[in-house]
């Protein structure tokens, strides 16, 4: 897996830090699903995985852990959490570190390190086929972290899917509008349809190969995500239990 960052570093908290009104509807419902979701269990330590400065990671879920430890190749990411969340985390007694380390080829030796702990992949493995044009590949690489997993609390907010977009949607927050989320895989068919087409989805879209993240057993939530105004991702959530 190589280290190259095409992901994260200062485009993204560029892109991040100019977005925050218009990723805020997607924040709220990633919040909503992981308060509904998860509560820590003792003792709560939580590895989250390319956490980058955090810039959609709940502040008040994150205080309910004791410990957190952030991982990700961007050097910028680690000051820019602290900066972000380490005030209020601190002022709660949460014991937050924040390490620059590929969290996904040292995930087995992470694992070890913190027997107890459980992991959030926070938008990361759908970026894993950036890095690399072996689609096949990537798909073991997903394969491989899920599988050293095992027995493990995890979950996951990653890409599904994105692309361009009608723009038709009238996001004004006008009474009784809801901003568009769906319970349950919708990997086939006419329930895929529906949803891309309530996401208002121009083809072509882009599959982010994390399909099979989640074994259908694991329940998921979607959210659509406005990226950029014409064009969205669709983000799959899921959380598993040993
Ligand atoms: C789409 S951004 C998500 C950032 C973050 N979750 C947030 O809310 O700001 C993906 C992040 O994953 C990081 N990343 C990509 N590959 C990684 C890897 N193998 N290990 C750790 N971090 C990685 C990138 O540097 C980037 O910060």
């Amino acid at each position: 897996m190589s280290n190259t960052n095409l992901t994260g570093g200062p485009a993204w908290h560029w892109q991040a830090w100019r977005s925050e009104k218009s990723w805020a509807p997607t924040v709220d419902a990633l919040e909503t699903w992981l308060f509904a979701k998860i509560t820590p269990q003792t003792p709560s330590t939580l590895l989250l995985m390319g956490a980058s400065a955090g810039w959609m990671m709940p502040n008040a879920w994150l205080r309910q852990f004791k410990e957190i430890h952030t991982f990700d190749i961007d050097p910028l990411a680690g000051y820019l959490f602290q900066w972000r969340h380490g005030k209020k985390l601190r002022a709660q007694g949460v014991h937050l570190t924040c390490h620059t380390q590929n969290a996904l080829t040292h995930l087995p030796d992470l694992l070890k390190t913190y027997p107890q702990a459980c992991v959030f992949f926070d938008n990361v493995l759908g970026q894993l086929r950036f890095n690399s044009s072996d689609i096949q590949g990537v798909e073991k690489n997903i394969a491989r972290c899920v599988q050293a997993l095992k027995g493990r609390e995890w979950g996951s907010v990653h890409d599904r899917m994105s692309g361009p977009v009608s723009g038709a949607l009238d996001l004004s927050s006008e009474e009784g509008f809801h901003w568009p989320q769906a319970s349950g895989h919708l990997d086939t068919g006419e329930d895929a349809q529906k949803w891309l087409t309530r996401i208002q989805a121009q083809s072509p879209w882009l599959d982010h190969l994390t399909g099979q993240v989640f074994s259908k057993e694991i329940s998921v939530h979607n959210m659509a995500w406005a990226f950029k105004p014409n064009y969205w991702h669709w983000l799959q959530a899921g959380w598993v239990k040993p």
